[in-house]
């Protein structure tokens, strides 16, 4: 199979003053490319953790990611930038988009980091792609938090990633925006072949991606593709 994230033993300890919080505890998996993965469980049992860990966001304490073939734990900070540049989009649980730059300006970071061409046409087409070209000029605080999920889909995509990661996607929308946001989520990782992993808590959701296992004190307590594990879904 060819893998585009491997995941081994992987660990983190958060330190607080003289305190280690151990939220991560040997993970393992391993992600076949162009597919689709959801992780779920329950709140601050390490999804969000484990998600910037993979994305290359944050170092672990021990164990290994290999992304799209890179040993994250033997890059440096600018390394991973530029391995997260180069082919991760992520879409934050708070979309984290800048708030000084207009909704096409944020889209166009991603492109300006990579020196591309036809920064603005690129951007523009993709405000289009989730529906939101007319409101390019306006800035987050004028947009509602369905249109900020959307612009930040759309800044996710915006490097053509060979893998999307995306932090409960739907977990601050009404009912009628989550499907607009999950259609959008499959059919730009059907088009561009993109894989796409997920944190949710909307079973219905995972159910309808590829694979999916659930998190539970830090530790994979269920598997879809592993027949031994403890619970069911
Ligand atoms: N930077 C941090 N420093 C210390 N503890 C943290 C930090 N980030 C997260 N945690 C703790 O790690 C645990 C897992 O958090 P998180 O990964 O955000 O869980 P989830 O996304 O599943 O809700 C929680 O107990 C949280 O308080
Ligand atoms: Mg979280």
């Amino acid at each position: 199979m060819a893998s585009i994230l491997k995941v081994q033993d992987l660990t983190k300890t958060y330190k607080s003053g003289s305190k280690n919080l151990t939220v991560l505890k040997n993970v393992n998996f391993e992600i076949e490319k162009g597919t689709s993965f959801s992780i779920v469980g329950p709140s601050g049992s390490g999804k969000t953790t484990l998600l910037g860990l993979c994305a290359g966001l944050d170092r672990a304490s021990s164990g290994k990611v290999v992304l799209n073939g890179h040993a994250l734990e033997t890059l440096n900070e600018d390394q991973r930038a530029a391995v997260r540049n180069q082919n991760v989009g992520f879409v934050f649980q708070n979309f984290q988009l800048l708030p000084t730059l207009t909704a096409l300006e944020n889209v166009m970071v991603p492109m300006e980091l990579r020196k591309e061409k036809n920064i603005r046409a690129r951007s523009l087409e993709l405000l289009d792609r989730v529906g939101l070209a007319d409101r390019h000029d306006h800035y987050p605080t004028q947009l509602s938090g369905g249109e900020q999920q959307r612009i930040s889909i759309a800044r996710a995509f915006s490097n053509q990633p060979e893998i999307l990661f995306a932090d409960e996607p739907t977990g601050n929308l009404d009912e009628e925006t989550s499907e607009k946001v999950e259609e959008l989520l499959f059919s730009l990782n059907k088009e561009a072949g993109t894989t796409l992993i997920l944190v949710t808590h909307d079973l219905e959701l995972a159910n309808k991606t590829n694979r999916i296992i659930r998190i539970k004190g830090g530790q994979v307590v269920f598997d879809s593709e592993l027949a031994n594990t403890e619970t069911s879904i």
